[in-house]
């Protein structure tokens, strides 16, 4: 049962999005975080989501079959009150009759990640999200490259002269669409009065993403605000100096850019570490790593006025609880006036 307390966020989450009232009994999310985004709560709570997340843990139990037996992985259910589960389907059952928002959080929180890696997407959220809202002051496009379900587009206080381009591949395109034209819209109200252009493409096709960004309203000749949060890591090399470059060839000088990266992995040092490496190693994804991301912008032709911020920065900016590591980097760069 919601705790007594807390009725006035409660409200405010309802007033916001009328669907909470049947998911937030129980929920374990923070309500603070559910009114900051309730469009990230929204799709974590989809039938679609918790299929996702009971595919997951089959693929972890099948690559890990001795998971479950783990002293890590057994004390963190047992603090999580779940000592009773010992296998995949014990989980699974438990993912069934929670509340719509436990597994996901539950996946974030205690078992592909620690709990201070939902810390960081919050903290690395409001951080992109307060450099997005300074920049979009004298900066009127926005282009959120690899946009996924960045919902930046509805949910931050944009007003009608600013157009935010989403580009992503076709299957997300779609997802992303339907979720919005059959769902959300109907429940949650935008903040934001923006316009906003899905661009159906891969990033790996210069030639093909640029013109379907012009034929749905960019102006190259006008300075834009390009956003690559959690993209560059899962691209080579190589990839990212011609994503970075076809970036700059569609700027306007004074144009902006905030690039994620993610520094070399460290050896791991403790057996959270090594527990967390080996789950992380059949799903390990990314591609490219590196501890001087300004270079990737100095090469594209970004290379002004570099401002670098890893999560140890965030904590200070932001007052936040300490984080185990640095892990990402946000690198923001400039294209200077010819
Ligand atoms: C980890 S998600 C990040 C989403 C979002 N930017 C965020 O930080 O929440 C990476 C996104 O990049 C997209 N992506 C990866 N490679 C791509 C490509 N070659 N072309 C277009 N999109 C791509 C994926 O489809 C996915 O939506």
């Amino acid at each position: 049962m919601i705790k007594s307390g807390i009725e006035a966020q409660i409200n405010a989450v309802k007033e916001y999005a009328s669907f909470f009232d049947d998911t937030l009994v129980d929920s374990n999310v923070p309500l603070s975080c559910i009114i900051y985004d309730p469009y990230a709560y929204f799709l974590c709570t989809t039938p679609e989501a918790k299929e996702l997340v009971v595919n997951s843990v089959k693929a972890l139990n099948n690559a890990l079959p001795t998971l479950f037996e783990h002293p890590i992985v057994r004390n963190k259910l047992q603090a999580t009150g779940l000592s009773h589960v010992t296998s995949a389907d014990d989980l699974i059952k438990v993912f069934e009759t929670s509340s719509p928002s436990y597994p996901w959080n539950f996946m974030a929180c205690y078992f592909t990640g620690t709990p201070s890696t939902a810390d960081k997407i919050f903290l690395r959220t409001k951080y992109i999200d307060d450099v997005v809202m300074e920049n979009q002051k004298t900066i009127k496009q926005i282009v959120v490259i690899g946009a996924g379900m960045d919902m930046r587009a509805l949910r931050l206080e944009f007003d009608q002269e600013i157009t935010v381009f989403e580009v992503d591949t076709p299957q997300v395109i779609e997802y992303k669409t339907n979720m919005l034209t059959k769902t959300i819209s109907k429940h949650i109200t935008p903040r934001s009065k923006a316009k906003n252009c899905h661009v159906s493409a891969d990033l790996r096709f210069a030639e093909q993403w640029t013109k379907q960004l012009v034929a749905s309203g960019y102006d190259p000749t006008k300075p834009s605000f390009w956003l690559a949060e959690g993209l560059l890591m899962y691209l080579s090399e190589d990839e990212i100096d011609v994503l970075l470059k076809t970036v700059s060839s569609m700027s306007a000088p004074g144009s902006k850019i905030l690039i994620q990266t993610v520094e070399p992995i460290p050896p791991a040092t403790t057996p959270e570490m090594k527990m967390l490496y080996m789950m992380s190693a059949p799903i390990g994804e990314f591609r490219s790593f590196t501890t001087t991301p300004n270079l990737y912008l100095d090469r594209a032709g970004f290379g002004s006025d570099i401002v670098l911020k890893n999560y140890l920065h965030l904590v200070e900016l932001y007052g936040a609880p300490k984080q185990n590591g640095t892990s990402s980097a946000f690198t923001i760069g400039t294209k200077p006036s010819l």
